[in-house]
């Protein structure tokens, strides 16, 4: 299915509760932040996750919604998706962009990030940045109110690849709301992402299969886990592959080497084997189909033939990364369509 028709069940709001509920100054709303899914209120989360599913289908309409503003886009790490789909996106919406590499800012000869953010807040509109450092760097960038600051990737958490992952779940399914999905992979900063979102939609049932010593933050999941009880999702995590879902919708994975990060164990790729997603996972006739946030290793975390089979969505799902970053960057202007 590729349809949009059930778009309004995601205006269905999640139980009122003290979760989500970012930060205002005399009751006015300050600069949109986007660090954390935490970040955005469900109403926000719905919304950007729909107006990116309206930027894939073709169906939003031509915007011009970051007319006049300027948008930096600093990347201290590799990226082919994140960047590009900010960049592209800003343009398309009518901004301009200044690239800033990891050699570019005083960062690097010691200026705090605070003083960072607070001098470029009065140059740029949004700054959309890719530390894979702590998370705390970019609240440092986010310690002034005029310019929103988008992760592009922290250690914690990678949460504009959990709205693309939204998005695609959207353009393929109509909802999110019941979706089962099998995370198989590191309990990484997309999966903390992934996990904080969807633990956000009622009915959606969210299985990770970890590998041992490589699972979710304690702290993400017991997180996820509170928010799975209040909005009437289930999350599940084990450390092997026995006794699998009867039946899921997806299953996803995420390479085993991520971005920024090195493994400590000489021996880990023994512990992560196991985790290899095969079309072992779609004997007995699954319909599921395969997601992977990309860059991919074939071979290591996914087989060619599962990655680049027909159930794959893999690649749709990146293009999305672009259709998603829209939708986060008129949310971030405070220029959303509605
Ligand atoms: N998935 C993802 O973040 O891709 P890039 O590292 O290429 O941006």
């Amino acid at each position: 299915m590729d349809t949009l028709d059930t778009l309004d069940t995601l205006d269905t709001p999640g139980t009122p509760g003290t979760l989500h509920t970012p930060g205002t100054r005399d009751g006015q709303r300050t600069a949109r932040h986007l660090v954390s899914v935490d970040d955005l209120t469900d109403g926000e989360l719905r919304r950007i996750v729909r107006r990116g599913a309206e930027f894939s289908a073709g169906t939003a309409g031509r915007s011009d919604a970051l007319e006049g503003l300027v948008a930096g886009i600093y990347f201290a790490k590799t990226s082919t998706r994140t960047r590009t789909a900010f960049s592209s996106g800003a343009l398309r919406l009518g901004a301009r962009i200044i690239a800033y590499g990891p050699g570019d800012l005083q960062l690097n000869t010691g200026e705090t990030t605070e003083d960072t953010g607070r001098v470029l807040s009065g140059m740029l509109d949004v700054l959309v940045a890719r530390t894979a450092g702590p998370e705390a760097e970019l609240r440092g960038w986010a310690a002034q109110d005029r310019m929103a600051v988008v992760n592009a990737m922290s250690a914690e958490e990678h949460p504009t690849q959990a709205l693309t992952d939204l998005t695609t779940l959207l353009r393929h399914f109509g909802r999110i709301e019941g979706l089962r999905i099998l995370y198989v992979g590191e309990g990484n900063n997309t999966a903390a992402a992934l996990a904080l979102a969807l633990t956000r939609f009622p009915s959606v049932h969210l299985e990770l299969r970890t590998p041992p010593g490589y699972g979710l933050p304690a702290q993400v999941a017991a997180r996820a886990r509170a928010q799975a009880e209040q909005y009437g999702a289930v999350l599940r995590e084990r450390h092997d592959m026995d006794a699998l879902p009867a039946e899921y919708d997806v299953v996803y994975t995420t390479r085993w080497q991520t971005t920024g990060t090195s493994k400590p164990d000489p021996d880990w790729r023994e512990v992560f084997a196991p985790f290899q997603v095969t079309a072992r996972l779609w004997d007995g006739g699954s319909r599921a189909v395969f997601m992977h946030d990309l860059p991919a290793h074939r071979g290591e975390e996914v087989t060619a033939e599962v990655l680049d089979g027909p159930q794959s969505i893999a690649f749709a799902q990146a293009t999305n990364k672009m259709h998603s970053a829209m939708a986060v960057l008129e949310h971030a202007a405070g220029r959303t369509a509605r």
